[in-house]
Formats: structure tokens, C-alpha cells, sequence
């Protein structure tokens, strides 16, 4: 595979993890974020994120202080000129997403493969916008990158077999498991998931069960690693409520519709887990269910 570079547009929840994995396999890694105090959050991000692995044995000190080593940021898009290719991964918005790859486009070179971590909306309306259709893929991580295992691999009808086959190596090479998938929005696993954590919220509203018993009846009831509140928490309130209307304008299928306590929590700015605040109070030692 001749990838070597690896620009990451965004350092939040997921742009961090993915250039955590690309550095750890060894590719050179530039991170793109707005401004310097987006730089210093997604850094500490990385630092404590390698520092667990460490802590857990799953690397040594030597390969985190190398993996971060290779790591550099920027605030300049134009920097990311050089890569071998481009991982977005900023706010789910097509708006802000096209913006981005309209400038990319402009400055990258002939070989340079762009791919977007969309949750839900179609990586075709991002190719499209661009002079590089062919090189353009869906590169689906998943949260918490380092330790989620799956990649979904996406390509669009225009998405050339070269391009696809270089991005399925890639997320081979930074240790995931690829799955391939068409270009329907939700691909495989939101398809699934997204619809589950709009159902808990809908059941809420309704009054069947508390957050706590909720998220108790799913992770001892089925032997899910965590509820669907503490999830949505985990995913960002503010990206499930994105990923949700997406989905709807697509399908315009009740399930994926934004249910109207989602849309209050986001008018709040309780953006879960990364704000502090979601369904859950996450600043104690232990999260606390705040009342709705
Ligand atoms: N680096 C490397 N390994 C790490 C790590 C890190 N930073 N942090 C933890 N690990 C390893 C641990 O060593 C442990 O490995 P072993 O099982 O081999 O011991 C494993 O990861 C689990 O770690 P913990 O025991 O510390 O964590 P936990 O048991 O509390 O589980 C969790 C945490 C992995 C997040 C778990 O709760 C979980 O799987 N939750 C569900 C996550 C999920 O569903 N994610 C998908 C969200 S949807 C999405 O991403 C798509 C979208 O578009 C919205
Ligand atoms: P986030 O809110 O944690 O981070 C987004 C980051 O992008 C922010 O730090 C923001 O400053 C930055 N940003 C915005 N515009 C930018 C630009 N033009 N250039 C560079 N950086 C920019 O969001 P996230 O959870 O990391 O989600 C990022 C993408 O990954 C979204 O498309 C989301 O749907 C997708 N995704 C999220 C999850 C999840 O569980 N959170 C899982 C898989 C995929």
C-alpha cells in the first residue's frame, strides 16, 4: 500500500482516534483543527487516550511517545496538500463537509484519496461536489476508535476499485476489521443502531422507564456494553440529534425523526459526554442521570 500521509480534517471525538490508530501504525499523521485551543483539546485528547493504552499494556511507552511523535497539527487546510490521502472527519453537516473537500480539492494533488467518517449522510453528496469522484470513499469508524474494531468501507457508484481497495488496506493497516458497504445513508450499522437509540428516547417520553432503568434493562437484559442513554451520551447529543435528521430527510421514515426531547437537550447545549452534560451528569466519578 503507498500510503504514507495522512491528514485528518477535525480533532474532536472521532478525528482524534483516527489519528491516534494512523500514528500508532506508523503513518505520518497531520491533524487539522480550526483554531490553536481546538488543537491543545484534541491533543490532550490523544495524550490521554495513548496514556490509558499504556496503562492498560496494550503499548509500551516507547511506541506512544513515537505514535505522538508522528503526529503533527495545523490550522491551515492548504497543509493537508501533501497527503497520500484525507480522513474528514468535522461536524456532520454537508454544508461544512463540502466547504472543506471544495478547498481540498483545490490544493491536493491528482493522487491524494479523500474520505469522509460520516455517520449518516451519503459520501456521494460530498464526491459530487468534487473533481475527484473516483477517489473518494466512506471511511466509517467507530467511537471509541481505538478500541471499536470495525471500519465500514464505503463506496458510491462512482468510487473506482483502486480506491476502494487502497482504503480497505488502510483500515486493515491501522489494525480494524473492514466491511464493505453501498452508499445508503446509515450504511450498515446505523442503518441498525440509530433507530435503537430513538426508540429509547421515544419510550422515555412516554413514560415506560427511567434513563437509569432504561440503560439497567439493556445492558444486564441483553449484555449490551452500555445502555442507549449512556450511548447517545457517548456518541455526542448534539451528532445523534445531526445523524437523526439526516436519516429522516432521507428516508422520511418516522423512525429515524428527531424525537422533540432529543431537540431540547441539544437547545440546552447538553452535548453529552464531551460537554459534561447529556442525559447523564458525567462530572462525578460516576455518571448521574439528570432529570428531564
Ligand atoms: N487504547 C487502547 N485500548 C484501550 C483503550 C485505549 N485508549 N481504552 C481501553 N482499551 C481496551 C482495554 O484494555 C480493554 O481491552 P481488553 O478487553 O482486551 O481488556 C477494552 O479496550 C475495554 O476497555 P475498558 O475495560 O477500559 O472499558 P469498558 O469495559 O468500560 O468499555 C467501551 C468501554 C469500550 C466504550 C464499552 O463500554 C463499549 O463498547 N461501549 C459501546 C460503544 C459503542 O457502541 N460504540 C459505537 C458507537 S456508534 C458509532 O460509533 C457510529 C456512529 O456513527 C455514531
Ligand atoms: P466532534 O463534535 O467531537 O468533533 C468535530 C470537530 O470538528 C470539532 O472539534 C470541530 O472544531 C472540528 N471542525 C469543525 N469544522 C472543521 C473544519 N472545517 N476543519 C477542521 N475541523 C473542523 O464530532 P465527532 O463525534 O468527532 O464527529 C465527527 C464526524 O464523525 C461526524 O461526521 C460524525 O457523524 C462522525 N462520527 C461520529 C461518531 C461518534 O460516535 N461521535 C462515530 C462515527 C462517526
Amino acid at each position: 500500500m503507498d500510503i504514507e500521509s495522512v491528514g485528518i480534517a477535525g480533532c474532536g471525538l472521532m478525528g482524534s482516534g483516527i489519528a491516534e490508530v494512523a500514528a500508532k501504525a506508523g503513518f505520518d499523521v497531520l491533524v487539522r483543527e480550526v483554531d490553536e485551543g481546538l488543537i491543545e483539546a484534541g491533543r490532550r485528547r490523544i495524550e490521554k487516550s495513548l496514556g490509558k493504552a499504556v496503562e492498560k499494556e496494550k503499548l509500551s511507552a516507547e511506541d506512544r511517545d513515537a505514535a505522538l511523535e508522528r503526529i503533527s497539527f495545523t490550522t491551515e487546510l492548504e497543509d493537508l496538500a501533501g497527503c497520500d490521502l484525507v480522513v474528514e472527519a468535522i461536524v456532520e453537516s454537508l454544508e461544512a463537509k463540502n466547504e472543506l473537500f471544495e478547498v481540498l480539492d483545490g490544493v491536493c494533488g491528482e493522487k491524494t484519496i479523500f474520505a469522509t467518517n460520516t455517520s449518516s449522510l451519503t459520501v456521494t453528496d460530498m464526491a459530487a461536489a468534487t473533481s475527484r469522484p473516483d477517489r473518494f470513499v466512506g471511511l466509517h469508524f467507530f467511537n471509541p476508535v481505538p478500541v471499536m474494531k470495525l471500519v465500514e468501507v464505503v463506496r458510491t457508484i462512482a468510487t473506482s476499485r483502486e480506491t476502494f481497495d487502497r482504503a480497505y488496506a488502510f483500515a486493515q493497516a491501522v489494525g480494524k476489521v473492514p466491511i464493505a458497504a453501498k452508499d445508503s445513508s446509515g450504511f450498515v450499522v446505523n442503518l441498525l443502531l440509530v433507530p435503537y437509540m430513538l426508540d429509547a428516547i421515544r419510550q422515555l417520553e412516554h413514560g415506560v422507564a427511567t434513563v437509569e432503568d432504561i440503560d439497567t434493562g439493556m445492558t444486564l437484559g441483553c449484555g449490551y456494553p452500555m445502555g442507549p442513554f449512556a450511548l447517545s451520551d457517548f456518541v455526542g447529543i448534539d451528532t445523534l440529534y445531526r445523524i437523526s435528521e439526516i436519516m429522516y430527510e432521507e428516508y422520511r421514515e418516522e423512525r429515524y425523526a428527531p424525537p422533540p426531547l432529543l431537540k431540547r437537550i441539544v437547545a440546552m447545549g447538553r452535548y453529552g459526554r464531551k460537554s459534561g452534560k447529556g442525559f447523564y451528569d458525567w462530572s462525578g466519578e460516576k455518571p448521574v442521570a439528570l432529570p428531564l
